[in-house]
């Protein structure tokens, strides 16, 4: 059977319009605007506010992207949302996104790998496409990461922030060998042995409660430095490509330290890192397709520009996309 590409035929995203400056953390913890700057990069964060859902935010990226695809809700036949912060324990976000939008064929359900949930939703759909399983795959990382911290833990509430981003696959049965255009290749790792340095104390089946997020972050932090320079090179040498040969890395924004880190590591000139930490913190699945669209929409990636997504997340789980756009 031959194997479909995946094109990516739009994107979009939506940040929630509340924004909460390092200063007004300060106030709430003993921290500092100059700590959460010299140690993460981060300046600001967005939150949503009180009653908006995640999936209220991934049907706002979700619709974006549509009309940058110039698609309609019932062109789809799968949507993959990468979410650790769901609505509901269930039903999935996937299935509550299918029906506002008026999405009613094929299947939608949820991926959860933390930080590194976009990859994984993107190879979920980009396998789907390439055996013939979907046509028209909407794949949106969404996160309400406000809703699982502790607000008193000053290691843990500075890092993170709230945000969609969202990308519309379409089967193209007209590209092929390595100029083709679309998802040219994925790698998907875990490690669950490494589980309590990034994990939640609380779920339906243990606790009963939602929990709160905790890390021990600088272990965390020389994991991710390792992991993520090999899913890049990886993806690269399986795609038939070299580091040299990409024009934009499109990282999970977890922190300026291991963008720059990585970038250092594999000889990355940084003004190719795409770098939205700054302004968004750590919105885990919905990062990157957030640092992706925003870098579209200033004009930085544009289309038939290679590009290299990545990310690191809790269980430990990460990988690496690549995609000619
Ligand atoms: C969390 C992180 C910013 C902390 O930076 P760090 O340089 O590693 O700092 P450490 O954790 O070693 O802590 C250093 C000190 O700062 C303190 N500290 C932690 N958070 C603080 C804050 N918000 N404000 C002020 N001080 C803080 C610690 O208590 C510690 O104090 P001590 O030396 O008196 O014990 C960094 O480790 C990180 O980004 N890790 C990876 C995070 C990540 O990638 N997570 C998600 C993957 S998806």
């Amino acid at each position: 059977m031959t194997e479909l590409s995946s094109r990516i035929a739009g994107i979009g995203s939506h940040l929630p319009e509340r924004i909460l400056t390092n200063d007004e953390i300060s106030a709430m913890v003993d921290t500092s605007d100059s700590w959460i700057r010299e140690r993460t990069g981060i300046r600001q964060r967005h939150i949503a506010g009180e009653g908006v859902t995640t999936c209220d935010l991934a049907e706002r990226a979700a619709r974006r992207a549509l009309d940058d695809a110039g698609l309609a809700a019932e062109d789809l036949d799968l949507i993959v949302v990468a979410t650790t912060t769901p609505d509901f324990t269930f039903p999935s976000v996937g299935t509550m996104l299918q029906a506002r939008l008026g999405a009613t064929k094929g299947a939608a359900f949820d991926v959860q790998a933390v930080c590194t949930g976009f990859v994984y939703a993107l190879a979920m759909a980009d396998n789907m496409i390439a055996r013939g399983q979907a046509r028209t795959a909407l794949v949106v990382g969404a996160e309400t990461m406000s809703r699982i911290l502790d607000w008193t833990d000053r290691s843990t509430c500075v890092l993170f922030g709230d945000g969609a981003g969202a990308m519309v696959l379409q089967a193209d049965e007209t590209a092929s060998g390595p100029e083709r255009s679309g998802i040219l290749g994925t790698y998907l790792r875990s490690d669950g042995r490494f589980k309590d340095l990034l994990h939640v104390d609380g779920g339906p089946s243990s606790t009963g409660t939602v929990g709160h997020l905790r890390m021990v972050g600088n272990q965390v932090f020389r994991h991710a430095i390792t992991n993520i320079a090999e899913s890049m090179t990886t993806i690269a040498g399986r795609s038939g490509v070299t580091i040299e040969e990409v024009d934009w890395f499109v990282p999970h924004q977890a922190n300026q330290r291991i963008l720059e880190g990585v970038a250092r590591k594999l000889s990355i000139p940084t003004e190719k890192v795409i770098s939205t930490v700054a302004d968004h913190g750590n919105t885990s699945a919905a990062s990157v397709p957030l640092a992706f669209d925003r870098a579209v929409q200033d004009g930085r990636i544009k289309r038939g520009d290679l590009v290299l997504m990545e990310a690191l997340g809790g269980g430990f789980t990460w990988g690496a996309a690549l995609a000619r756009f």
